[in-house]
This record gives structure tokens, C-alpha cells and sequence, in this order.
């Protein structure tokens, strides 16, 4: 698999896939094309070695106080692609990004039905916390935030 960051002429691909992921709360087109060409957000897709999209995930840079702190606002691998490492490689990778702008906490809010994501962030050092969002999502369920402090090397 190939990871690499996005850009414009992937839209229309990233709209599909993050239907299939979140058939409720799929990002809109415009709002995909806003997070494509700001400077505060990354995206990094993940391509076959035939050049077919099949994942990616989103973080956003977002001031807080006087700092700045990383939040990951999507992660999605399509079905076919899943249970092979694709999902932790594309956290890492996002992690990577976010450490070159010197950020060092990442948060982000999860379904708490949401077994595989949670497992997947656990794995990956995150720790839940006692926020929990009411009705986030569009079918009602409610959200974890869970979050994770590291060293960049
Ligand atoms: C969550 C998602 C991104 C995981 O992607 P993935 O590529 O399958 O994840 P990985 O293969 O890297 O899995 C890493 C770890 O996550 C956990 N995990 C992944 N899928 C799981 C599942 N179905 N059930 C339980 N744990 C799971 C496991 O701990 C796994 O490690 P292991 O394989 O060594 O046991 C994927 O299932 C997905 O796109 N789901 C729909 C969208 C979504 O819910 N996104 C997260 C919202 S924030």
C-alpha cells in the first residue's frame, strides 16, 4: 500500500469512501474540498499499488489556550481493506504530521458503540476520558472523547 498525502483531484473518490464508512455522517462535498485546501488540516490517503483509493484519514491543527493540539475528524478504510494494519498505519502516519508542526496531544470522538475504532485508538495509546458527547451522531448515539499525549522524536 501506498500513503500519501491528498489533494484536490482526490474529492470525489474521498466523498465515496467516507460514505461507505459513515453512511450517516458522511462530510459533505464542501466541506471534504475546505479540509483539502486548508492549511490546518491533513489529510493522507491510502492507494493499491493498482492506484485505487482505499482509506484516509483526516486531522485538523485546532488552537487551544496557548497551545495547539491535533484532532483527528475521520479515519476510514474501506471493508474489503480492513483487519490488515492499513487503519493503525494511516494514525501513525497522521501522528508523523502533526508532530512536524510541534503538536504533541491528539484528541478525537468516537461512537461509543464503535468497538473496532476504540480497540484500533487503544492499541495505539489513546485513553478514553469522562467527556462523553450526548446524540453526536446523526443516528442518535453518542460520542467518546478519547485522547493521547506523546514525545516527537
Ligand atoms: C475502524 C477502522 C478504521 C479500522 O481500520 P483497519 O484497517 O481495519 O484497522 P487495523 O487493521 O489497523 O486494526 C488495528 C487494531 O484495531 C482493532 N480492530 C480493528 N478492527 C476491529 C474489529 N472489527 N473489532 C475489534 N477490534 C478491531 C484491533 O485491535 C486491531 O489490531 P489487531 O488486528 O492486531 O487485533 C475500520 O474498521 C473502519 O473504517 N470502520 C468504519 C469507519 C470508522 O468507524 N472509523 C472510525 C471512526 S472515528
Amino acid at each position: 500500500m501506498n500513503y500519501d498525502r491528498a489533494n484536490l483531484l482526490d474529492l470525489s473518490v474521498l466523498a465515496c469512501i467516507e460514505k461507505e464508512c459513515f453512511p450517516e455522517d458522511a462530510f459533505s462535498l464542501r466541506l471534504l474540498k475546505n479540509l483539502l485546501t486548508n492549511a490546518k488540516s491533513v489529510i493522507i490517503k491510502v492507494t493499491t499499488p493498482s492506484g485505487k483509493i482505499i482509506g484516509n484519514i483526516i486531522g485538523v491543527r485546532k488552537k487551544e489556550n496557548n497551545k495547539t493540539i491535533g484532532r483527528i475528524c475521520s479515519l476510514c478504510v474501506l471493508k474489503k481493506y480492513r483487519k490488515k494494519g492499513v487503519g493503525v498505519q494511516l494514525l501513525q502516519l497522521l501522528q508523523e504530521e502533526f508532530c512536524k508542526s510541534g503538536i504533541t496531544e491528539v484528541r478525537l470522538e468516537v461512537s461509543t458503540h464503535n468497538e473496532a475504532a476504540k480497540q484500533l485508538y487503544k492499541r495505539s495509546g489513546y485513553q478514553m476520558t469522562n467527556t462523553i458527547l450526548r446524540n453526536y451522531y446523526n443516528d442518535g448515539t453518542d460520542a467518546v472523547v478519547m485522547r493521547k499525549n506523546f514525545f516527537c522524536h
